[in-house]
């Protein structure tokens, strides 16, 4: 019953395959090899766009580092309040920035809404005494696994575009919403400046790239990644393993799996009183209110996952599905919430 992370599960074995293959000669390090330009390629093919794609070994460095090519010391960044960026990187962001300050942002499931980024930018009127905002950045999911559309993305850039600042995506998770929305993948991230796009949660290793729609604000990237110790000797590895991973959408299969699972797992919960859906299930992420008996009781079970939230007598917990994650672990888990008086 492993339901912690998408993290926790381990590389597909096509990645392997692949990194087991293209292990047998030399090549140019630091991304001069055939394989990073292959798989910087295909991202722009990705994309239908000419786009410039950087490879880096966390979803971390991708954000911090995007957001540093996209706001000046003194600016600022317009997040939502529960944002990776703004909770989980441990100030990377402001680091990699050198100080521009992250001003977090209320909404549902961990979505911005255009109202909202108007209402905080009309704060923004005194001049040097305040810092600039300069970008917007959201996640595609949501950290509450939700999502936006095409054309909410689109609004939000057009707000964000219309005063003057970028927008940024944090696409940790950006193949879940793909196979979620059943769209292309362009079309996700139009009117996006810059996405960090991971695919180590999705069955691949330390493979993630930060992608320029606007290549204009990449101009100082390479020295920014170097700086960053974010320049790979080994980058064929990570680019390896991309390759693989986009190839015959086996990106979006195993998103497509995972969203399945998370659909199932929400259906099944959904039948016990005692549990309560915190959250619409739109990606491979599953929120759920319980009493704290149950939740420590399906822990003794063995069940793994996260504790989000705390009240006195009920949690908010996540669980995580993932390309590995089988239907006889959501049955298990369904088993013992009946066990233990869901
Ligand atoms: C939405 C989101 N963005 C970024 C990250 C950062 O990834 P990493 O842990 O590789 O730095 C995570 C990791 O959990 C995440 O959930």
């Amino acid at each position: 019953m492993h339901f912690l992370s998408d993290n926790a599960a381990p590389a597909h074995p096509r990645i392997l395959n692949a990194l087991v293959e293209m292990n047998a000669a030399h090549a140019p390090p630091y991304g001069a090899d055939g394989l990073t330009q292959e798989a910087e390629k295909a991202l722009e093919r990705l994309f239908d766009a000419d786009v410039r794609a950087f490879l880096v070994s966390t979803g971390t460095a991708a954000n911090a580092l995007a957001l540093a090519a996209l706001v000046k010391p003194h600016g600022a960044v317009l997040v939502h309040e529960e944002a990776h960026v703004n909770v989980d990187e441990c100030g990377a962001p402001e680091f990699f920035t050198a100080g521009a300050k992250l001003i977090p942002l209320p909404g549902s499931h961990g979505k911005l809404a255009p109202e909202t980024i108007e209402a905080a930018l009309a704060r923004f009127h005194h001049g040097e005494h305040q810092v600039l905002p300069q970008a917007v950045s959201i996640s595609n999911p949501t950290e509450m696994g939700c999502l936006y559309g095409p054309e909410e993305v689109q609004a939000l850039a057009e707000v964000a575009h219309r005063h003057g600042l970028k927008l940024h995506m944090d696409g940790a998770r950006l193949a879940n919403a793909v196979a979620a929305l059943d769209c292309e993948a362009d079309a996700l991230v139009r009117g996006v400046d810059v996405l960090s796009l991971g695919s180590s949660k999705g069955g691949t290793i330390h493979a993630e790239a930060v992608i320029f729609f606007d290549t204009a604000l990449a101009v100082d990237f390479p020295r920014m990644r170097k700086r960053a110790g974010q320049l790979m000797a080994k980058m064929r590895y990570p680019a390896a393993q991309l390759l693989e991973w986009l190839k015959d959408d086996l990106w979006l299969d195993l998103a497509a799996h995972a969203n399945a699972m998370a659909r199932l797992l929400a259906a099944r919960l959904d039948d016990f009183a005692a549990i309560e859906l915190a959250a619409p299930v739109q990606t491979n992420m599953v929120f759920a209110w319980m009493p704290r008996r149950l939740q420590v009781a399906l822990g003794e079970e063995g069940a793994l996952f996260h504790v989000w939230r705390e009240e006195e007598e009920r949690v908010m917990v996540r669980l995580a599905c993932s390309w590995m994650t089988a239907e006889e672990e959501i049955e298990a888990l369904a088993s013992a919430v009946a066990l233990h008086g869901g």
